[in-house]
């Protein structure tokens, strides 16, 4: 039976949910940023500063937010970010995303970290989806993962160019988050008090980490999964790389993690269809500027080249608009859709979304717009962004 979702009027109420009914510790791995969090507060924060413009008595009938992202239509300028170990906010958790996405009519990326496998997601989606790829010091494992991408028609890789090392995040070490938890007495209480999420845990054993365990080397069982993959992101990942992931892969490339007009350049020239400005949610460099403060001088420098998105902070529509008129042409939501899933599964995922399309909507009528792509900076308050 289809639940009633209609109080969950916005993504807060959706991520008091989430917190509630997913334990403690793969709570705050979602809802946490590296070190002190101020870059992760501020990408949320940092939209509010930016106010929009009232423009009243103009027809605002017949409104639309469709666009195209990388030539793909979209109902709205939005697509489901990747994010790592999903399957832990709630069982299946990838594939009830990339549902909800694709009945939706916007893209969803799973991530190299995913819990369900590249394959686990196209037997159960039928709309083409992005793989996000983490650039391993295995670069047959790497290849292979391309390799598997393009068998499932992925639609387009997306490269994460932020994380050859690891930000840290003091939530994770103090919970002692691993794969398998660690049995601390706390994670075993924690665990015990939420028999809903752990019920529906036990039926997902089969597709635990198949992205990574079976097929990298010396990884056969999920104990030596945690430290093989953080021995495994690549330290000397640089732009010649990326020339040759363009070549294996052959098809539509998004970089994601940019954050300077120059690596913005570096990114055109590497032949990339769209690039994400970008700082990881928080995740990485703390002390880095906003997503939304770094967009502007990204978009003066390469816009007309590139399409250029955004993601990090996105928690309203609002917060789309705003990036839409700075000149993002696409935006990536992290947090937004994992509460949702976190808190009601695929029908979570869906509210997230509808919720951020209704606030979307109705913002940009009030600013006197019936069509996204007529509007421009225009609608910003000068001196605020
Ligand atoms: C991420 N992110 C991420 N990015 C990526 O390229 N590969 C990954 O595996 C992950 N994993 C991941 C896990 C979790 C729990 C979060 C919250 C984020 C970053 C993600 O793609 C995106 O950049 C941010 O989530 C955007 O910020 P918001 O929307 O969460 O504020």
């Amino acid at each position: 039976m289809k639940r009633d979702l209609s109080k969950m009027t916005c993504i807060e109420d959706l991520r008091r949910v989430a917190q509630r009914k997913v334990p403690k510790m793969f709570y705050d791995y979602a809802d946490s940023g590296s070190w002190t969090e101020t870059t992760y507060r501020e990408n949320s924060s940092d939209f509010q500063h930016i106010k929009l413009r009232q423009k009243v008595l103009v027809d605002m009938e017949n409104r639309s937010l469709a666009t195209k992202m990388i030539g793909q239509e979209v109902r709205m300028p939005v697509a489901i970010a990747p994010t790592g170990f999903t399957g832990m906010q709630h069982a299946d958790g990838e594939i009830l995303a990339a549902r909800a996405a694709e009945k939706f009519g916007v893209p969803f990326t799973l991530s190299t970290m995913s819990i369900c496998s590249i394959e686990d997601v196209a037997e159960n989606t039928s709309a083409p989806f992005w793989f996000q790829l983490y650039v391993m010091r295995d670069r047959e494992f790497m290849e292979d993962l391309i390799r598997r991408a393009k068998e499932a028609k992925c639609s387009a890789l997306m490269l994460t160019a932020d994380l050859q090392v690891l930000g840290q995040r003091h939530k994770d070490i103090k919970n002692g988050l691993s794969a398998p938890p660690k049995p601390t007495l706390m994670n075993l209480l924690n665990l015990a008090t939420k028999p809903e999420w752990c019920m529906k845990m036990l039926n997902t054993e089969r597709r635990t980490f198949r992205n990574i365990v079976g097929h990298a080397k010396n990884v056969g069982d999920l104990s030596s999964l945690s430290s093989w993959t953080s021995e495994q992101f690549d330290p000397r990942l640089s732009w010649d790389d990326v020339a040759r992931i363009k070549d294996l892969w052959g098809g539509k490339l998004i970089i994601k993690g940019i954050m300077e007009p120059e690596d913005a350049e570096m990114a055109v020239k590497s032949g990339a269809d769209a690039l994400v400005v970008s700082n990881h949610g928080g995740r990485q460099l703390d002390g880095a500027v906003s997503s939304i403060k770094a967009l502007p001088d990204v978009v003066s420098a390469v816009g007309s080249e590139i399409e250029v998105w955004l993601d990090s902070g996105i928690r309203s529509g609002q917060d789309i608009l705003k990036a839409w008129a700075l000149g993002a042409r696409g935006t990536l939501i992290g947090r937004a859709f994992l509460y949702g899933l976190g808190a009601y599964g695929e029908e979570g995922v869906t509210r997230a979304l509808e919720i951020l399309y209704k606030e979307m909507d109705i913002s940009m009528a009030f600013t006197g717009h019936r069509n996204i792509q007529d509007v421009t900076k225009d609608i910003l308050v000068k001196g605020t962004y």
